[in-house]
């Protein structure tokens, strides 16, 4: 086991392999709060990728309605039980530990014997529902004398449910990857995305038992496992993945995270404004979250770690250059490098600084102030 650094928990933690990042880093940032469950994500995902015999189940990319759905059926809540209760000491944070310090163990660290990361198996039933749950709140209205209770209290609802879209994380420290003793998975040094050599895969399936985030899929036809590839041809070609060009509702946005020209650089590290998907277990996954803002704080906190309050804060009332970027969310498919915000427009700019969009924000001309700014997000 080596050392290596995970700046998301703020300290060292235990992987098989050494430190390696790639040159640059695939990533994206997903905004839950315009998410509309329309599932055009999945389907030009299963269309490009998943539509042939043995594929009938695999949805690399997916969206569930929490808190009660998941692909993998309870992918989630099974692995947080089974880690228990996990302590951060957000006092911690500095500028270079933006969350503080995890003070529990990551999947790796609570291995067993014959394990590198600890995790389990879906049951064949669990991955027989890919939407279960959907649009189903965490409660049900409660009738006192024929009138509803608890039902529209702000800022955080009582009753509550949001979209949580899924791909593979692209993880810096794959567990997927730690997993496979036939060394099948790889992450590619150019970009970061984790890709699996199908003629090296005996099937095994240690990478389907480890990745947290349950994105290997195993194949009974070809009897050897797959997952998404973050779409690499087209990234080769500054193009962003199918399912980031297809999202009807405008929220993801694709780019790379150690780029401090790049949007998500902003969004991520220095607004703070997106955060990891279960930072607490140790992989370092690249695509982030803006928090759902009417959803309470103490199930937030679970999901996204010690950053929600500050991220919900900004997303509520965000400034200028925020607005300007949230924008540029799904307004072009070539791959943003740098933008620019000024008065009246937000501009992105591809790998060579050529201009590849301009759009309006001009606080005047969309007729938007403080209070109107609260309801674009
Ligand atoms: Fe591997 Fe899972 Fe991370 Fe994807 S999300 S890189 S499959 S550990
Ligand atoms: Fe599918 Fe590409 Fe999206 Fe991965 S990045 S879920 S392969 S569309
Ligand atoms: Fe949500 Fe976009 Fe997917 Fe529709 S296409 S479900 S809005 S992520
Ligand atoms: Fe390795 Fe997973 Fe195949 S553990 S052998 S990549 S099924």
């Amino acid at each position: 086991m080596s050392q290596v650094n995970n700046w998301q928990i703020g300290r060292k933690m235990e992987y098989r392999y050494d430190e390696a990042r790639p040159k640059r880093q695939f990533a994206a940032v997903f905004n839950p709060n315009r998410c509309i469950a329309c599932q055009t994500c999945t389907m030009a995902c299963k269309s490009t990728w998943t539509f042939s015999k043995g594929q009938e189940y695999m949805w690399w990319n997916n969206v569930e309605t929490k808190p009660f759905g998941g692909y993998p059926h309870s992918w989630d809540s099974k692995l947080l039980s089974y880690m228990g209760e996990q302590e951060w000491d957000a006092g911690a944070a500095s500028a270079d530990k933006p969350y503080g310090e995890f003070k529990g163990k990551t999947i790796f660290e609570a291995a067993k014997s014959k394990e590198t990361a600890a995790g389990y198996i879906p049951s064949d039933d669990q991955w027989n529902a890919p939407n279960i749950g959907e649009d189903t709140a965490n409660k049900a209205i409660h009738l006192e004398d024929g009138v509803a209770q608890d039902w529209a209290e702000l800022p955080q609802h009582k009753i509550w449910f949001f979209y949580l879209a899924r791909i593979c994380n692209h993880c810096t420290y794959p567990a997927c990857l730690s997993a496979c003793p036939r060394a099948a998975i790889y992450k590619r040094p150019q970009d970061g995305i984790v890709v699996q050599d199908q003629t090296r895969c005996r099937g095994y399936r240690y990478c389907v038992r480890e990745c947290p985030y349950k994105k290997p899929m195993y194949n009974g036809n070809t009897r050897v496992t797959e997952k998404c590839i973050g779409c690499y041809p087209r990234v080769e070609d500054d193009w962003v993945t199918r399912c980031i060009s297809a999202c009807v509702g405008k929220i993801r946005l694709q780019g790379w995270i150690d780029n401090e020209k790049s949007p998500i650089y902003f969004l991520v590290k220095k607004e703070q404004v997106a955060l990891p998907l279960y930072p607490q277990w140790g992989t370092e996954p690249n695509v982030y979250y803006i928090p759902p803002r009417w959803v309470p704080f103490s199930y937030l906190n679970q999901m996204f770690g010690p950053g929600v309050e500050k991220a919900v804060e900004k997303i509520t009332k965000p400034s200028h250059e925020l607005l300007g970027l949230l924008q540029l969310f799904g307004v072009t498919q070539k791959i943003i490098h740098s933008y620019e915000v000024d008065e009246k427009n937000a501009v992105a700019f591809d790998e060579n600084g050529k201009e590849i969009i301009r759009v309006e924000n001009n606080p005047e001309l969309v007729g938007r102030d403080e209070a109107a700014c609260k309801n674009v997000t």
